[in-house]
């Protein structure tokens, strides 16, 4: 599902020739060779500049510096509410290197002997494996700490009752979930939901989205255990799904999904540990309106690459922009500005925007943009598309998540 870049130096020599290589240089110097990084915006806003809501500076953890070096990618090391005080990772190597990104005094061998021994952190963010997260962010809640997580929010369709455990764990604890979705900070994905919250769509009709990834025959990028090899692409359906959850807050009572045999010999059943066959997956999700949503995760299509969607309205649609029946020039469409120090990072400029929202949800006591219910409908339905898949297109009800 990744693979190197080749457009990144190009556009971190157009930065430079912009006069912009201080803004640039924390999130690109530490930017990992993998495509989806290289669309950094390192903050292209004008107008007010942000405010602090608190002096506080909450004491955050901070687990996993894997092959995406994601522990170090998202600014908490430069937000002024945050002090980072303790990293971890499993590999000694990674958990020193991410330390000193990071600025953190402390190390564990472990999150979970971070969250045994330390009991200074008030929060924690999970950017360990994928199939670790929900364990562990269970494990942070029930701790006490405020817990940020990478996605997917669980891991396939063995993990379905940590979904209801995480949710329950919130809910009892009252401590602040957040997915760190970076859709949801893409620009476009952004002035929808702004839009959609205004009435400039009314209810969605349509809405599609897509996380196209490349990943060529035999050569899948590193993951801690190899949960990337044959890796159901459904089962990380969260980038494309957000144009629809993230836009409405939303979620799919049904979907019915279909699947490509893949060429690559990874992607058969027989050669990986999830019986996989499929290299794409495109689902036809019910959605809560309603409407209908035209979902696809790709790992086998070459020149397919990217994190998009639209949303199609009853009052007006979103494709490249606005286009429909209400004036929607007065809705603030652009992201705000982000605290000084803080780069706006990759993946569409998302990186500094999820911090800061979680950090900003918990002094203010406030939900985060993707709390667990909207992580939840986000992750879990992709798991019934790619259960669908396996049935030859059978449509299947998905549970709904709500806080
Ligand atoms: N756009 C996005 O939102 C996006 C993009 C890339 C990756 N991700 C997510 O970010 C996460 C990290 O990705 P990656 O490619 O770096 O993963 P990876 O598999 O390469 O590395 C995971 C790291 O976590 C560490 N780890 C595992 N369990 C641990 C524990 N209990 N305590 C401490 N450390 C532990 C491992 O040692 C390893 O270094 C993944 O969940 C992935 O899904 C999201």
């Amino acid at each position: 599902m990744d693979m190197p870049c080749t457009r990144r130096d190009v556009l971190k020599t157009a930065m430079v020739s912009a006069g912009v290589a201080a803004l640039a240089t924390t999130a690109a110097a530490q930017t990992p060779n993998i495509a989806g990084f290289e669309e950094t915006d390192p903050g292209k806003v004008k107008g007010p500049q942000w405010q602090p809501v608190s002096d506080r500076r909450i004491k955050v953890g901070i687990a996993g510096y894997g092959v995406c070096k994601f522990g170090g990618q998202f600014g908490f090391q430069n937000h002024p509410n945050v002090e980072v005080v303790a990293a971890t990772d499993l590999l000694p190597d990674r958990c020193a290197a991410l330390a000193k990104v990071t600025g953190a005094k402390r190390t564990y061998a472990s999150c979970e002997e971070m969250f045994e021994k330390d009991r200074d952190i008030e929060a924690v963010y999970v950017a360990t494996d994928a199939p670790s997260h929900a364990a562990l962010c269970i494990a942070g809640l029930k701790r006490g700490l405020h817990v940020a997580s990478a996605v997917p929010a669980i891991f396939g369709d063995s993990q379905l009752e940590l979904a209801d455990e995480l949710l329950a764990a919130v809910k009892a604890t009252g401590l602040t979930y957040a997915m760190f979705e970076t859709s949801a900070y893409r620009e476009s994905c952004y002035a929808m939901w702004q839009i959609y919250k205004a009435g400039g769509f009314g209810k969605l009709i349509y809405a599609e989205g897509e996380y196209h990834h490349y990943s060529p025959p035999n050569k899948p990028i590193d993951s801690y255990k190899g949960w990337r090899i044959g890796l159901p692409p459904q089962w990380y359906p969260t980038h494309g799904n957000a144009f629809y959850t993230c836009v409405s807050g939303g979620w799919f009572p049904t979907v019915s999904c279909l699947g490509m045999r893949s060429i690559d010999p990874l992607r058969q059943p027989e050669n990986n540990a999830y019986g996989n066959p499929f290299g794409t997956e495109v689902a036809l999700f019910s959605t809560s309106e309603g409407g209908m949503a035209r979902m696809i995760k790709s790992a086998d299509i070459p020149g397919a690459h990217g994190e998009k969607g639209r949303v199609y309205g009853q009052k007006g649609s979103y494709e490249e922009r606005y286009q429909g029946l209400v004036d929607v020039a007065k809705i603030p469409q652009a992201k705000p500005p982000l605290p000084p120090g803080v780069p706006a990072g990759g993946h569409g400029g998302s990186h500094g925007y999820l911090t800061d929202d979680f950090i900003t949800a918990i002094l203010l006591k406030r939900p985060p943009r993707v709390d667990v219910a909207c992580g939840l409908n986000t992750t879990v339905s992709g798991i019934y598309a790619h259960t669908s898949a396996m049935k030859d297109g059978e449509t299947l009800r998905i549970p709904q998540f709500v806080l």
